[in-house]
């Protein structure tokens, strides 16, 4: 099932929300690219776009946390450490998975799981919720 953006998730921040907002459309797309299991390619493409897509935010959030000296900038960035290992494994694991000739109940089974705690653990629950500590020490993200 694909999630949608709720206002809820919005750390009232411009720049971090977008960057929030196409993290959740490519988890979004590898939920979708599951809809199609005779063609993996769609979700190798998009499993590796997310993971291109988390180091670049992840990056942009701490140098923009450093430049308003935002309090739980050690915190968050050992977050995005952990978020990384978790995503590598997962990347990892989706390759060698859709990669195989064909695919068993079983690894489409896997690679649900997959998505689906991308977009619940992964995304809301860690990102998110953790993110939403930053709300107002940041600026509006306008300029940035
Ligand atoms: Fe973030």
């Amino acid at each position: 099932m694909t999630i949608k953006w709720d206002n809820r998730f919005s750390v009232d921040h411009l720049t971090i929300d977008a960057e929030h907002k196409l993290l959740l459309t490519t988890i979004n797309a590898i939920e979708v690219s599951l809809r199609h299991p005779e063609d993996t390619e769609p979700l190798l493409f998009f499993i590796d776009q997310l993971h291109e897509f988390a180091l670049t935010h992840f990056k942009h959030e701490e140098m923009l946390q450093l430049k308003h000296k935002y309090p739980f900038i050690e915190g968050n960035s050992k977050g995005h450490d952990s978020l990384i290992v978790d995503l590598d494994r997962i990347r990892d694991d989706v390759h060698r998975i859709a990669k195989k000739p064909t695919l068993s109940v079983t690894d489409m089974a896997d690679l649900h799981h997959h998505a689906a705690y991308l977009a619940k653990d992964w995304l809301i629950a860690h990102v998110l919720k953790e993110d939403l500590k930053m709300k107002g020490f940041m600026g509006d993200g306008y300029d940035e």
